[in-house]
């Protein structure tokens, strides 16, 4: 999605939000030295290691790692995808995300239907105050006012006009978000919710989007969701995730669950890192989306066979997800039960008992592909495997990965090799890493490689490319590993003077090096840890460069005899 945003546009933005006032509103600050500090709002601490760099606009927390510039705080925070991100920063600076024509007009044809959606929910919530059956059906399936506040639930009476009634001269816009249904033949519009119990599904702005209506009764079908409007896109949202987001970072874990009530009734039971699919299996665009608040997923399914199907697909969803640092688990309920009905029947004990039998993805997976497979034979042993190689191809290359090879190699006694064969393929991330690796350089004490530290320092301390002569940046061989990325940083700074070490690293959100240059951008030059001042740092960086610039005549030579010491230039090696 950044492509449809100027990368000027953010380059801009960055520079003109401080990411103190972005950050202190949410965290409380100190200034503490040079820079602001706080306990770390995504994990648990008691003294603060979570520190904002103002000159670099930059976070890091030297407790559990999280850093980056005010996108990422608002991403991570906030829970905000990255549009939205910036349309906030944007906005806090009085300035707006250019679009073209047609999106512009899509944009502000969207923004009154969040305002139209916020009546209506308003609105089922004062008919539930009035409607005695429908506070009795609540109270019935347990749920205590408090909690129907905090989720908005309302309800909506019968008849086929009572929100037009209320909401007078706006039918073509409640036709437009799902909420009244034009039949053909010009007859007039009438409202799709009739009589049901109405559960306001929001974004993770807290923004109302769509509703899931059901039944009081055993009418069918028991739910009714809002259909794919500009606003609500069933596949790509989960129910209750803006209520809990709080509970999640704080436990960092979510539970996915298959129902509304499934969430409200546990969330009553005190357990709040909760939300639900609507109505869906669990698809990729759903674990990405919650991978960004929690770094661990719990998908609670019923033990039936619909459960099962459902858990298997989840699997498959979740798998390429799996990015090194996250998890997930699968808990299976008895069956014939569900969330609502354990806390329903035992209280939050009761299920936190069933939680503890919950499994690993990876035995998940492999108890599942060797359910029909005789595993005391050699043939199928290597049907396992054969099984479970595409699988595990989706894992993302790291240490998780590594283990669900090494269990599959333990079920099956055999060593799979040095990539098992899952190796994913076209691996460009990893790029400066990878060529370290083929093309060893000198390692430093801090196990930095030269190139690596010229682009620490370019990143923390843009300053000391500033003056770096043209020919100097010309001269560097492009084939180095990482040469193109540090020639990128350089080209940055000299355009602009005051660029910070958010808005550098902005630049390469969408690319795989990301994570990488993040890590740089808040690692320690020094292997001890101490301070770089800004002269230590400008003679560092010159004497890297000077290093980079022999190699790369180095480099060249070789290219051009790689056999003889002496080149065909007639430059003899030193
Ligand atoms: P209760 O019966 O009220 O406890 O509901 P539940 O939340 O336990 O629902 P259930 O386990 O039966 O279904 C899980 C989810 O599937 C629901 O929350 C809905 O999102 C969806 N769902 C269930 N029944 C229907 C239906 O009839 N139509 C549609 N569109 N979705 C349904
Ligand atoms: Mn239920």
């Amino acid at each position: 999605m950044a492509g449809s945003i100027p990368q000027d546009f953010i380059d801009t933005v960055l520079a003109k939000v401080d990411i103190v006032e972005i950050i202190d509103p949410r965290v409380t600050l100190k200034k503490s030295g040079a820079n602001y500090s706080a306990c770390c709002p995504f994990h648990n601490e008691k003294t603060p290691s979570f520190s904002v760099s103002q000159t670099k606009q930059f976070y890091h927390c030297f407790g559990c790692g999280v850093n980056g510039n005010a996108i990422s705080f608002l991403m991570e925070y906030d829970s905000m995808h990255f549009v939205d991100a910036i349309e906030t920063l944007a906005e806090s600076v009085g300035m707006e995300v250019p679009r073209d024509a047609a999106q512009k007009r899509n944009s502000d044809d969207i923004k009154p239907l969040y305002t139209l959606m916020a009546s209506v929910s308003t609105f089922y919530q004062s008919q539930l105050r009035q409607s005695q059956e429908a506070i009795d059906y609540l109270k019935a399936r347990g749920l205590s006012g408090e909690t129907a506040k905090r989720f908005g639930i309302g309800y909506v009476p019968d008849g086929w006009d009572t929100l037009q009634q209320h909401i007078p001269g706006e039918d073509q816009a409640l036709i437009k978000t799902g909420m009244l249904i034009k039949p053909d033949g010009g007859k007039r519009p009438y409202q799709r919710f009739r009589n049901r119990i109405m559960f306001p599904i929001k974004d993770s702005r807290g923004r109302v989007i769509g509703f899931g209506g059901r039944v009081l009764d055993k009418q069918e079908p028991k739910y009714l969701n809002s259909p794919e409007t500009p606003l609500f896109h069933k596949g790509s949202e989960v129910y209750g995730l803006y209520e809990a987001r709080k509970a999640a970072q704080d436990h960092g874990s979510v539970i996915v669950v298959e129902g509304y009530m499934d969430v409200v009734a546990l969330a009553e039971h005190g357990i709040e890192n909760v939300v639900a699919t609507l109505g869906t299996a669990a698809n990729e665009q759903h674990s990405q989306l919650l991978f960004k608040t929690v770094p661990t997923l719990v998908f609670c399914f019923d033990g039936d066979r619909a459960g099962r199907a459902a858990a298997w697909r989840a699997l498959q969803a979740t798998l390429p997800c799996l990015n090194d640092g996250r998890d997930a688990h699968f808990l299976f309920l008895p069956d014939g039960e569900d969330p609502d009905s354990v806390v329903k029947a035992g209280g939050a004990a009761n299920f936190n008992d069933l939680m503890a039998t919950r499994i690993s993805i990876v035995d998940y997976l492999y108890q599942h592909l060797s359910d029909d497979i005789d595993m005391s034979s050699i043939g199928g042993k290597a049907q396992l495997a054969e099984k479970a190689k595409p699988l595990l191809k989706t894992i993302p290359a790291g240490v998780y990965k590594q283990l669900a090879m090494q269990r599959l190699e333990a079920l099956i006694g055999l060593p799979l090799g040095p990539s098992g064969g899952v190796a994913n393929s076209g691996n460009a991330q990893n790029s400066l890493r990878a060529g370290n690796t083929q093309r060893p350089q000198q390692k430093t004490e801090g196990g930095l490689t030269i190139m690596s530290r010229a682009v620490l320092l370019c990143l923390q301390h843009p300053e000391v490319a500033i003056q770096l002569p043209a020919t100097s940046a010309q001269s560097i061989n492009t084939e180095l590993a990482g040469a193109p990325i540090l020639l990128q940083l350089i080209t940055g700074i000299q355009s602009d003077h005051t660029i910070t070490t958010a808005r550098l690293l902005e630049r390469f959100r969408d690319t795989g090096q990301h994570p990488f240059l993040v890590k740089l951008a808040t690692k320690s030059y020094w292997p001890d840890g101490r301070d770089l001042d800004q002269q230590t740092a400008q003679t560092e960086f010159e004497w890297c460069m000077q290093r980079l610039l022999e190699r790369s005549q180095k480099t060249l030579r070789d290219q051009l005899d790689p056999a003889s010491g002496k080149g065909l230039l007639g430059i003899g090696r030193r």
